[in-house]
This record gives structure tokens, C-alpha cells and sequence, in this order.
């Protein structure tokens, strides 16, 4: 067979879209500028006539790129469709992304999810939605996300950890999640204990990790992320608007959602990997870094009995260490915090 012809059309597939998203890369880095297509060609190794396959192959993907003879190639619009041809060429990641399913509407991506795993998913596959009808949040709540302004996705992960240290899963997305948000534009992004995303007291983005777990080990875990990307006040319900907020809303741009899913990606698997080789120690440092709710006077409820004090620290374990009125010093492993005055 001679080299240029790929060994199965399953290879020459993937070959394509890694060419797709080098092209796109290429193309994102220099933002409004024209790209010569002589640079593309060289920084691709590939003939004219094979960029300009791969320049139809993203438009017929919804990706708008401007022609111009002489000065090349100008990405003008990234479709804001989530599916996996828009999100695919996009990501830079290996294992996070390489399956995506994408759905019009579920009742809950996390739900979906499950699904999928218990059916033999693959760590890393993703379940993103334009829209839930009975979206999930921490504690029994419901997580609102307007149709076509939010990103909604739930990741399967299969961590060899026993369910103990699930806890760690969580922070260590917030901190991926916080670091993502501050890159594309929200520089405000925080943690506020354990894993709300907010920027100076809004929330941008929520997380909710779910086990399917057996007394020694973890079978599989769901990561779902909510996040904010394109939302304004009126699209949100009156009792949400003093409390949320949106990528659009802190950076004053519009950022295409797969663009925001791909970072979102890419920031997970940077943090969710550092964790598995480096253990808890470098993900704590950082949530420390980025928290919102250390040193500060908080309030606790929801896990029984209502605890006030001093936010001091995050245990080895992730659980919040307060200081009450007595000086005592208080494990919280659960609850919603209050944030009062800053110590
Ligand atoms: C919270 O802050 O309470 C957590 C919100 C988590 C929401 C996400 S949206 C995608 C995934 N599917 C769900 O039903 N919930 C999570």
C-alpha cells in the first residue's frame, strides 16, 4: 500500500481532524490577523491543495474564515454549536473530550452520564446539552441554565481512588474551572468552599461530583460543570440575578461556547492529572490561592447544627477548618457557606 494512503479510514479520520484543529489553532493564536496560507502549508507539511481541504472541512463545520488572495487565512466566527465536530477540533487534550455526546435536551447531563458509564464509558467521554429540563445542583437543589447562553457537561472519570477521597476530585476541578475562568476574562474568578466558581460574590460556575462507588473503590465518578458563558440578567429567574453572573457579564466579550468547553477541558485534565501523579498536596496549595472564603468570618449551614467562625484553613482532606467564638477548631465536611465580614 503505497504511504500516503492511510493504513484504515478510521486513521485517516483522526489524521484529518488533527490537521483541522492545527489549522484552528493556528488561526485562534493570531486572532483577527490573516494567516499566509504558504505559513499554514509549512507549519502543516502538507500541500496547498491539503490546507484548503481542511480550510472546507472547518467551514462545513460552521467555522467562518475569511479569504483574502495574497494575505490568507482570517477565523472570523466559531460556531457556537456544542457538538463534538465544533468542540473536537478545538481541544488540545488526550484523554478529556475524545468521545463527546452531545444532546439537543436531557433531564440532567450527570444523569446521562451515568448512564454511559454504567454501559462501559470510556474516562474522559463527555455529555454536554443545549438545555436541562431537571438540571442538578449540590444539596437537593436544581441548577438553572438558560438554553443556548450556558455550557452544561458532565465528565465520566474513572479515578483509582478509593471514594474517601473523592472530595479532592471536586477541588481539584474548582481550581481547574477558577483558572479557566480567570485566562478567558473573569480575573475576579474565586472559590468560594468547596467549589462555587464566583466573581466578588456571584456565582459563574457550579460543579457536582456524583460516585458510583463499591466499598474499596471508585467504579466511576461524574464531574458536571455549569457554567455561565454567555448569560444576561433577563435570561435568569428574579431570584438568581443578585447572585450569578457570566463569563460575558465580567469580561464585556462574547466567547463561543465549544471554545469555553475545549479550556474548560483542557484546564481539568491539566489539574485532574497533576492530581493523580502529585497526589493532593499542589491541588490544595493552589485552591488556597484561589479561595474566596479563607480568612474570612463565614456562617455554615445545612449540615445539621449552624457553625460561625473564622475560615482558617483546608484540611489535608478538603474539609474547611473554622475557628468558632471559643477557639475551637471546627471540621467542616459539609454545608453551604455564608460569607460575612473579611478578618
Ligand atoms: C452547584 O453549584 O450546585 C452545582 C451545579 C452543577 C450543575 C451541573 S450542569 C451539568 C451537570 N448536570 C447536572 O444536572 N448538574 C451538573
Amino acid at each position: 500500500m503505497p504511504a500516503s494512503v492511510p493504513a484504515s479510514p478510521g486513521e485517516g479520520h483522526w489524521t484529518d481532524l488533527k490537521l483541522d484543529a492545527i489549522v484552528l489553532g493556528l488561526l485562534l493564536e493570531c486572532a483577527d490577523d490573516f494567516v499566509p496560507g504558504g505559513v499554514l502549508c509549512d507549519k502543516l507539511d502538507v500541500p496547498r491543495a491539503e490546507l484548503l481541504k481542511r480550510i472546507d472541512s472547518l467551514r462545513s463545520r460552521g467555522y467562518v474564515i475569511d479569504t483574502r488572495g495574497g494575505l490568507g487565512y482570517r477565523l472570523v466566527e466559531v460556531p457556537d454549536r456544542l457538538g463534538e465536530a465544533q468542540i473536537g477540533p478545538l481541544l488540545a487534550t488526550g484523554e478529556l473530550g475524545r468521545r463527546i455526546h452531545h444532546f439537543d435536551e436531557v433531564e440532567s447531563t450527570n444523569d446521562e452520564a451515568h448512564r454511559l458509564a454504567d454501559a462501559g464509558a470510556l474516562h474522559g467521554e463527555v455529555v454536554v446539552a443545549d438545555f436541562q429540563t431537571q438540571g442538578r445542583g449540590r444539596r437537593g437543589r436544581s441548577w438553572v441554565a438558560p438554553r443556548g447562553t450556558a455550557l452544561t457537561f458532565s465528565v465520566i472519570l474513572r479515578p483509582a481512588l478509593p471514594a474517601t477521597r473523592a472530595p479532592e476530585i471536586t477541588l481539584a476541578a474548582a481550581v481547574a474551572v477558577a483558572e479557566a475562568a480567570r485566562e478567558m476574562g473573569a480575573p475576579a474568578a474565586r472559590i468560594k468552599w468547596p467549589n462555587d466558581v464566583e466573581c466578588k460574590g456571584r456565582k459563574i460556575a457550579g460543579l457536582l461530583t456524583e460516585l458510583r462507588a463499591e466499598p474499596d473503590r471508585v467504579r466511576h465518578a461524574v464531574l458536571g460543570v455549569g457554567f455561565n458563558v454567555a448569560v444576561q440578567m433577563q435570561d435568569l429567574p428574579e431570584e438568581l440575578r443578585p447572585i450569578a453572573t457570566s463569563l460575558l457579564l465580567e469580561s464585556g466579550e462574547r466567547t463561543a461556547r465549544p471554545v469555553v468547553c475545549a479550556a474548560l477541558l483542557e484546564h481539568l485534565e491539566e489539574w485532574l492529572s497533576l492530581h493523580e501523579t502529585e497526589g493532593f498536596a499542589p491541588v490544595a496549595e493552589r485552591w488556597r490561592q484561589l479561595s474566596s472564603t479563607l480568612g474570612r468570618r463565614v456562617r455554615i449551614t445545612g449540615a445539621g447544627e449552624t457553625i460561625e467562625g473564622d475560615a482558617v484553613d483546608l484540611a489535608d482532606d478538603g474539609a474547611l477548618l473554622v475557628r468558632d467564638a471559643d477557639g475551637t477548631l471546627v471540621r467542616v465536611v459539609a454545608g453551604d457557606v455564608e460569607h460575612c465580614a473579611i478578618l
